[in-house]
This record gives structure tokens, C-alpha cells and sequence, in this order.
């Protein structure tokens, strides 16, 4: 096996993963080795397709804003389950962060005098979303990619897939990964690791997110003994585009954009009458499948799918075009619609996951309910669960979160692996153990089985968009659990088409389904036991938020059977939980 050693070894190469390479790489002036793995080209995280923009208050005072409001807001938006210390620090962050990435070279947009210009976002009281046209992921990521490559120290594995976290006795000490174009076993032995590999989403089939959004490195954890958090909060965009399910931005609404019914009625004004379609997502979101429930959506022809609109023509050419230009590209390529003459057809997709590692503050892996951290080990971006956004997040505070929680966890890690003598005196147990995992994966292509792991994932993502959607109530979720449990015992018994090592996508294929099939059971086992509506956790029995028996985070912990769940507080520091309305 081929044994690499790095002083941090970094997982996932989104915005909150190169942050952390280029954080890390930075605080040790180049002189500590960095490795960052990607199952794709780095380039092509997901983060790339990042649209609306980053939230932060560039101008305190101005148009009533204070970062005090922004922490307000975030904590509403979270339906008062985000811990407010995280949300404080996010808030406080926020500006620097932005203000780094401009010297980095974000072309922001920016008014005449060159101030960087802020646009409106659900939820928060006023603009304060900095953003590139509707592309900023992809100008962030190229700002810090480019950055990267200025490092010697740092190298940058693509297309290497991890497969198991390697800890002993509740100490990190390595990544085991496969290269993907030869197949062979990689075994990054490191002193500080980081898990930056983005959300779980595609465990729906209806979502926003790429293909690559299977939740492998929170499955990692997971199966590593490693408790997760919040897994019942999955958050539905309101604007899914039909039918392919490509993100429309929130910034469409932030620019002005409407929402219509089947009667052309703007329909929010019954759900959230002061902010209209800027309130919360989840609020949004359950507006929609009201009024299609209720009969006031349409149909699309080619797809038979249920949908309402958002109609952008009174934004005009001129700003469709400066403010929203892939969006026009993408309808007009899609659906040959002109956003400037039609609207566009839209519903709830599945977009982010508020749930994910249980860490603390720093971004630390906790090895239980909240006083042991993992040795070495960190989790950063949207597969940490902080929890900054409790059960709703705000648009536009993930890309905040990523880059934050980024630079944060790769200081940490940096500072760690410059603390540390190398780990030579359990390096053989960690070469054994990584063989014994290899040889496990090896013997899936050998499997005689009868099961077409991409049928299990069709009927997963059957099972999630129907049963486990915007409203949940139980008897449809103890449907999804059933489901999901017949669907776990037919993986055990799948075959691999591909039997060869070069570019196994089927093998790898394989491997994040199982990861999906296991993040869905917590989500659906978290959501059973869960008994309010809180945030994009709507319970038709239950539709009030119970603070006196819920105000609670959801710890779920990987057993031979069903996940064990257990509970810890949320931290409240100065916005005590109210009742939330628009
Ligand atoms: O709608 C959007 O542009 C998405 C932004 C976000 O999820 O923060």
C-alpha cells in the first residue's frame, strides 16, 4: 500500500476544504505539508455551483444594520435551535471574511463609486448578501484555487476517493482512499485531518445539488463511531427549477422576483405578509406545497410535475442580465425559457442539510454528546454540524459558514500538526488497519450478489421526495423507515458491473450509495422521534414548535440495529426563543 505523510490532511475541496489548505498553509508559511483529497477535480465541487452570494455586514449603521442584527436574524431564521455562541462568531467573522476574499480577487459586483454592493435575501432584515452576478461560488473557489497553487507545500490529490477514517482510541490518524484512475489503495497518515466534504442532499432525487452531494464524509464519521447531529433538518429551496431540479437563485427574489399561483395571485402575502417571497426558506417552501396541495399549482407538460411560478419579466433585460445571467442562460438552454418574457417553472427542492458532524465551536469532531473531542480530527463547511443554522438556514450565511469554519479548522489543524511529534509509534497498526479496510472493498467486486446498487438509489430517492419531503407526519416517515430498511439489506447483497481498477466509477458508485442509504435511515429515525414542527422539520400532528420538551439538538449514534438517539441543549445567549413571524 502506498503510505503518504502529511503534517494535515484535508478532505473535500469545496470552499470550506481550500480554505482550511490555504489557512493551514499559510500560518505555517508554507512549511507544513498539506494534502487536500477530492473525489473530483477540486475544481468541480460543488461549491462552484454556489449562486446568490455571502452574507455579512460590510456596513455597520447603514440602512439600519448592525452584525447584532444579523446574529438576530440568523437565530430566528434557525427557529431558535442554532447555539448562539457559533452564531455570534459567524456574524462577527462574516465581514473580515468577505473583505479577504475581495483581496483575493472576487470580482464583486459593485456600484459606481466601487463599494461592493449588497442584495436582499429570505429572511434577513435587510440587504446585506455580497455577491459576483448569480455565480459567486465559482469566483470564490477560482480565488482560493488560485491561491493554492502558490504553495509548495500543498498537494492537491483529484479524483481520489476516501473511504474510511482511520482513529484510534479516539486519536486521528489517517485517510484511507482509492485513486480512481488506477484503483490503487492511497493511505494518508496525518497528524491533523480535516472533513470538508459538503452536504447530503442527493439522497433525495428532486434537489439542487450535484451528483457528487452524497454525504460522504458525514458517513465516514458516522461509521467511524462518531455521533451525528440534527440529522431531521433538510432544507428545500423554494426554487427547484422543473424538472431537473437546478437551483434558481433566492437572489431572483432578492432582485424583486414574484411568486404566482395558477390564479397569478403573489400567494405569499397569506403566508408571511411583511417579507413576501423573502421570507425564511422553510417558510416558503411550505407556502408552496400549500398551494399545490390546496390545487393552486400547474402541471408540467413534459414531466407531469406539480409546480407554481416565479415570474421575473417586470425585472426587465437590463438587470436580468447584469444581476442574473445564468439564471437566463440556464432556462433558456433548459426550458427555452426567457426569464425576461415568461416565468419560470418552480418547486421545493432539496438543497442543503443543516445536520452533520456533531462538533463544537471550533469546528472539533466530538467522539460524544459534548465533552470529548476526537484528537486531531476537525469537521468544516456544511458536513459540520456547528450548529450555526439550527433548523433553517438563511441563504447566503453557508458560503459565511464554509469560509469561516474554513479558516478556523485549518488553523487549528495547523497549529495541532506543529505541536505534534510524528506518529511513527502507531504507524504499522494504522497500515494494518487500512489494509484490513482495503481488502474489505477489494471483495465488493468479487460479490456474487443480485442487487443493482443504482436501482437501490432510484427507489431511495423515490422513498425521500415522497414520504420524507416538506411535510412530514409519522405514519408516511414509519412508510420511509420501513423502506430504507429493506433497502440496507438489499445493499449487503449487491453486485459491482465494473470488475476492474481503472476508473471504477461503479465501485465508487456503490460506496456513496451505501453512504446514502445509511444518512437517510438517521434522517428518517431523527425526524420519527422529533414530535413539533421546528424550521424545515414540519410534522403535519404535530405543527407547533414545542420548546418546552424540543428546544434540543438530536445526537444519533450508529448501532448494530437502528441509530440510538440521545439529546443535548441548545445555546442561548441573548436571543431568547420567541414566536416567529414575517
Ligand atoms: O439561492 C441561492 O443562491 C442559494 C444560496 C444559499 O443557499 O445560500
Amino acid at each position: 500500500m502506498d503510505v503518504l505523510e502529511y503534517d494535515v490532511a484535508i478532505v473535500g475541496s469545496g470552499l470550506a476544504g481550500m480554505r482550511a489548505a490555504l489557512q493551514a498553509s499559510e500560518v505555517s508559511q508554507g512549511k507544513l505539508r498539506v494534502a487536500l483529497i477530492s473525489k473530483l477535480h477540486a475544481m468541480r465541487s460543488h461549491s462552484v455551483s454556489a449562486e446568490g452570494g455571502i452574507s455579512g455586514v460590510l456596513y455597520p449603521g447603514e440602512a439600519g444594520d448592525s452584525i447584532e442584527l444579523h446574529g438576530f436574524d440568523t437565530a430566528k431564521g434557525s427557529d431558535y435551535l442554532g447555539d448562539q455562541d457559533a452564531i455570534e462568531l459567524l456574524v462577527n467573522e462574516a465581514p473580515k471574511e468577505i473583505r479577504f476574499f475581495d483581496h483575493l480577487g472576487v470580482p464583486w459586483n459593485r456600484d459606481d463609486s466601487g463599494r461592493i454592493v449588497l442584495r436582499a435575501f429570505g429572511g434577513m432584515s435587510v440587504p446585506r448578501t455580497a455577491f459576483a452576478a448569480d455565480k459567486t461560488g465559482f469566483f470564490m473557489m477560482s480565488a482560493l484555487y488560485d491561491s493554492l497553487l502558490e504553495y509548495g507545500n500543498l498537494d492537491i490529490f483529484h479524483e481520489h476517493y476516501v473511504t474510511n477514517l482511520l482513529l484510534d482510541g479516539g486519536v486521528f490518524r489517517g485517510f484511507l482512499a482509492i485513486d480512481l484512475a488506477s484503483g490503487d489503495p492511497k493511505l494518508f497518515i496525518a497528524k491533523s485531518g480535516i472533513i470538508a466534504t459538503g452536504g447530503f442532499s442527493r439522497i433525495y432525487g428532486f434537489t439542487t445539488t450535484a451528483y457528487s452531494s452524497t454525504g460522504d464524509g458525514i458517513a465516514l464519521a458516522y461509521k467511524a463511531g462518531i455521533p451525528l447531529k440534527d440529522m431531521e433538518f433538510v432544507q428545500f429551496h423554494p426554487t427547484g427549477l422543473i424538472p431537473s431540479g437546478i437551483l434558481i437563485t433566492e437572489a431572483a427574489r432578492g432582485e424583486g422576483g414574484y411568486l404566482l399561483n395558477n390564479k397569478e395571485e403573489r400567494f405569499m402575502e397569506r403566508y408571511a405578509k411583511s417579507k413576501m417571497e423573502l421570507a425564511p426558506r422553510d417558510i416558503v417552501s411550505r407556502a408552496m406545497v400549500t398551494e399545490i396541495n390546496e390545487g393552486r399549482g400547474l402541471i408540467h407538460k413534459a414531466s407531469g410535475m406539480k409546480h407554481l411560478l416565479l415570474d421575473l419579466r417586470h425585472l426587465g433585460d437590463e438587470k436580468i442580465d447584469e444581476r442574473l445571467p445564468m439564471i437566463k442562460e440556464m432556462t433558456i438552454k433548459m426550458l427555452g425559457i426567457d426569464p425576461a418574457k415568461e416565468p419560470i417553472p418552480v418547486r421545493p427542492a432539496a438543497h442543503f442539510t443543516m445536520g452533520g458532524i456533531h462538533t463544537n465551536i471550533h469546528g472539533q469532531v466530538m467522539l460524544d454528546d459534548s465533552k470529548t473531542p476526537v484528537e486531531g480530527l476537525w469537521a468544516a463547511g456544511e458536513c459540520g454540524c456547528v450548529s450555526v443554522h439550527g433548523s433553517n438556514r438563511l441563504g447566503s450565511n453557508s458560503l459565511s459558514q464554509c469560509v469561516i469554519w474554513g479558516r478556523i479548522t485549518g488553523e487549528m489543524a495547523a497549529k495541532r500538526a506543529s505541536n505534534t511529534g510524528e506518529p511513527s509509534d502507531t504507524r504499522s497498526k494504522t497500515v494494518a488497519r487500512a489494509e484490513e479496510e482495503y481488502n474489505k472493498i477489494v471483495k465488493l467486486l468479487d460479490n456474487k450478489g443480485t442487487q443493482n446498487p443504482y436501482e437501490l438509489r432510484s427507489k431511495l430517492w423515490e422513498t425521500m421526495d415522497t414520504l420524507v419531503y416538506v411535510y412530514r407526519d409519522t405514519k408516511s416517515l414509519m412508510e420511509a423507515k420501513r423502506r430504507v430498511a429493506e433497502l440496507k439489506r438489499s445493499y449487503s447483497d449487491i453486485y459491482i458491473a465494473d470488475k476492474g481498477r481503472v476508473y471504477n466509477t461503479n465501485l465508487r458508485d456503490a460506496l456513496e450509495i451505501g453512504n446514502m442509504i445509511e444518512l437517510a435511515e438517521v434522517v428518517i429515525v431523527s425526524a420519527i422521534a422529533r414530535k413539533e414542527s421546528r424550521g424545515a422539520h414540519a410534522m403535519v400532528e404535530y405543527p407547533k414548535r414545542d420548546d418546552a420538551n424540543w428546544l434540543k439538538h438530536t445526537l444519533a449514534y450508529r448501532t448494530s440495529e437502528e441509530p440510538r438517539l440521545s439529546y443535548i441543549p441548545v445555546k442561548i445567549t441573548k436571543w431568547e426563543p420567541k414566536e416567529r413571524t414575517y
